[in-house]
């Protein structure tokens, strides 16, 4: 990508190298393989795992597209042990209520397969959170509001690319949502304009980490051809 500066010109070329079919399917077919493996998991290793791969995964998701390419995100990564247990204990607080009566008899009928409950000790486990904040709009120098499109489609986006970036390097991750999630913002001092919107352990996976025996929808439940 290039570095934005005024001489740079409007438009560069664009080339990626022309694969053969055969070429296509296999590859389309291994990564599929691939991202199948993907889970949500809950049980961490405390195993470091070096910034700089924090990095590369961050920066893979921020290569997402965006509205008008305002790349509405802020993601912070936290392995600071107090800042960590700061945000264990907020969440919990949360999800105590969430478990103990603000979530629906429906809802909490619907979490009954992943056994989960309202404490969330791998907040402190895994060796990394990654927060990822929405901009609802950007701060200009002067403090003026500059409106963002599809802020939320873009994050979303973006946060799709993260959790495929961290389990292709071979890491797991969980995509938490222990609501409302203010707390973030007052923990990690954000600026008025940003929301948070998911918070996510990363890490290696405890050795004897469960996860729940879910099945994916088939093919024809989720894919209509118009052909
Ligand atoms: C937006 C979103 C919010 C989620 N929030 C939580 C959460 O707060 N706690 C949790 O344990 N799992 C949470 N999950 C994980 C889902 O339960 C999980 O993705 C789903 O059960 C499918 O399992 P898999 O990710 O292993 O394929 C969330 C997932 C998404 C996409």
């Amino acid at each position: 990508m290039k570095e934005s500066g005024s001489d740079a010109p409007p438009f560069i070329r664009y080339y990626r190298p022309e694969l053969d079919d055969d070429q296509l399917l296999a590859r389309s077919k291994k990564f599929r393989e691939e991202l199948s493996e993907r889970r949500s998991v809950r049980h961490f290793s405390p195993r470091p795992v070096a910034k700089e791969v924090i990095e590369h995964v961050i920066l893979t998701a921020a290569s997402a597209p965006s509205g008008a390419h305002k790349q509405p995100w802020t993601f912070c990564a936290i392995s600071d042990p107090l800042i960590k247990s700061e945000i264990r204990q907020a969440a919990e607080l949360e999800e105590k209520q969430n478990y103990g009566g603000r979530m629906s008899a429906a809802w909490l009928d619907d979490l009954e397969p992943f056994a989960t409950n309202w404490q969330k000790p791998m907040l402190e486990t895994a060796p990394w959170l990654i927060v990822v904040f929405r901009q609802m709009y950007t701060l200009s120098d002067h403090e003026e509001k500059v409106k963002n499109y599809y802020v939320s489609e873009s994050v979303g986006i973006a946060t799709g690319i993260l959790l495929a970036a961290i389990h292709q390097v071979g890491l797991v991750a969980l995509t938490h949502t222990p609501s409302p999630m203010n707390f973030l913002e007052r923990i990690l001092n954000r600026p008025s304009n940003e929301r948070a919107f998911l918070l996510i352990p990363v890490g290696h996976p405890d050795p004897e980490a469960l996860v729940p025996n879910l099945n994916r929808k088939k093919v024809g439940e989720v894919l209509h051809w118009h052909i």
